[in-house]
């Protein structure tokens, strides 16, 4: 049956497991993106995910035929994928967006880069022919990521009846660093994002850097971003014929969906016995201390170490917390494949050991780090933590800072850096840093432990609030509203 909605996404909403004697067993992965469009997604029906294999498991599945109802896997050729996921998607587009470059050295756009954005873009068309095959006559598409900005493009010229969305759940680039591409790879890029009949990021400033890098005159065509009074955005394109005439113009509407927390879902699973358990443990740990909790990907973005490097100023300056708190940083494993992945995740351990050797006590040790993506402990976490530290140089959104409040029980002040998406709804009632001005982070730590407790609680409250605003389920239904618009 062809589907009327369909997701396509680099990761999917589940992955498979090969056991010793090779049967094979399907887990449905976690976090709120994955279970909130998997709600989303059942209400739909013949509604289809596609997604990459990512590991040999996902492969043997798919070369085995065993599928999930409602999921597609791709079988890419694992050299293919690696110069498109590691090579193109997570060491460039990701550094693009997320302003990562440590310039003097990088980027470097040579024959080695010419060769992984070939597959890149193979990569996207495997996606866009698996769509074009699945999707019913005037189906809505809702393509997701950096991964997959080529996509819209592709499929808008073999399926001109399909709606078309795409949402970036990172941040865009600036204007700046977006020129940093090759000219033609930018070209590609801009008008891959075009085919879409909707662009959807998580704030105004991501949507404004998009429609400003989306103002473009090349071969390709003419494109012109409007700032309509009603506030909506949009881009205004017509592509070239190639004889100096112009096809029909096109609008692509960017527009904001500033995904949330689904409160009741999330609650729900932070009181299971599991999490009780890893509470108490916790608890034993921590004997009595106030805690200041991190929880993140071990992710260069997500600033780590100006983080650890701001913990250790708050204990020199301010001695009295010496013994007196504890800072709980999860920090698990991320894109591992990459040597500067591997390197920081050293180096954010080295910086926990050093504070632990430079300060700790033979009762007291000041950070406990916990590489393990454990979601029960991390839950267990955000239940008792005095104080969040959420400080990336700049991010998407930030789902954490969100999650916390939530799920905290006395009230949790939440240090939030200025360059996470989530400081647009969540700025009133957190205490807000430059994600670089490590004094003032520590300033802000010291003042987030100072809170007094009525205060902290009626914060959370309203941060709470404003958390679970558009929780997943609504910021789907939203996207495909805009696009019958
Ligand atoms: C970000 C991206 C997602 C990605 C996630 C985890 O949130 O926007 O697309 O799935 O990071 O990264 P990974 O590379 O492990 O999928």
């Amino acid at each position: 049956m062809a589907s009327q909605v369909l997701v396509a996404a680099n990761r999917g909403p589940l992955s498979y497991a090969l056991s010793d004697d090779r049967t094979l067993s399907a887990r449905r992965g976690g976090g709120g993106l994955v279970s909130g469009l998997s709600a989303a997604l059942a209400e739909q029906p013949g509604a289809l995910w596609i997604c990459a294999a990512l590991s040999d498991a996902d492969r043997e599945a798919v070369r085995r035929d065993v599928s999930e109802p409602g999921v597609r896997m791709l079988d890419i050729d694992p050299t293919m994928y690696d110069d498109a996921y590691n090579g193109i998607a997570n060491s460039v587009l990701w550094f693009t967006h997320h302003h990562l470059y440590d310039v003097p050295r990088e980027p470097v756009f040579d024959a080695e880069f010419r060769r992984r954005w070939a597959s890149y873009v193979a990569y996207n068309e495997a996606f866009t022919r698996a769509l074009a095959e699945e999707a019913a006559q005037g189906a809505r598409v809702l393509v997701q990521d950096y991964h997959l900005a080529l996509v819209p493009g592709q499929l808008r010229q073999l399926r001109p009846d399909l709606r078309i969305a795409h949402f970036t759940h990172t941040p865009w680039a600036s204007r700046e660093f977006l020129d940093m591409l090759p000219e033609d790879v930018r070209s590609q890029l801009v008008w891959g994002m075009l085919g879409a009949d909707v662009v959807g990021f998580h704030t105004w400033m991501w949507a404004a850097n998009f429609a400003s890098g989306a103002t473009i005159e090349d071969e390709r065509g003419i494109a012109q971003a409007s700032f309509p009074k009603d506030g909506r955005c949009g881009v205004d394109h017509r592509r070239s014929a190639g004889d100096g005439r112009y096809g029909v113009k096109r609008v692509t509407s960017v527009d904001v969906f500033a995904l949330g927390v689904d409160a009741d879902e999330l609650r729900a699973l932070a009181h299971r016995p599991e999490v009780d358990a890893k509470l108490a443990e916790l608890r034993a740990e921590v004997a009595g201390r106030r805690t200041i909790a991190r929880v993140d990907r071990t992710e260069l973005s997500k600033n780590i170490l100006r983080g650890l490097l701001a913990y250790r100023e708050l204990l020199a300056v301010h001695p009295e917390w010496r013994g007196e708190v504890v800072h709980l940083a999860s920090a698990y494993p991320s894109r591992q494949d990459l040597k500067v992945y591997r390197d920081y995740t050293a180096a954010v351990s080295e910086l926990a050991a050093e504070i632990n050797a430079e300060f700790g006590t033979k009762d007291w040790q000041p950070v406990l780090v916990s590489v393990k993506d454990d979601f029960a402990r991390s839950l267990a976490v955000y239940r008792m933590a005095d104080v969040a530290l959420v400080n990336p140089v700049r991010d998407g959104m930030n789902l954490v800072a969100k999650e916390i409040p939530v799920v905290s029980e006395a009230g949790c002040a939440v240090v939030l850096s200025t360059g996470a998406g989530a400081y647009e709804e969540l700025r009133e009632d957190a205490l807000t840093v430059n994600p670089y001005d490590v004094s003032a982070t520590a300033e802000a730590l010291h003042a987030a432990l100072s809170m007094p407790a009525a205060e902290r609680a009626e914060r959370t409250k309203r941060l709470a609030a404003a958390a679970t605003a558009l929780p997943p389920a609504a910021w789907f239904t939203a996207q495909l509203a805009a696009l019958e618009a």
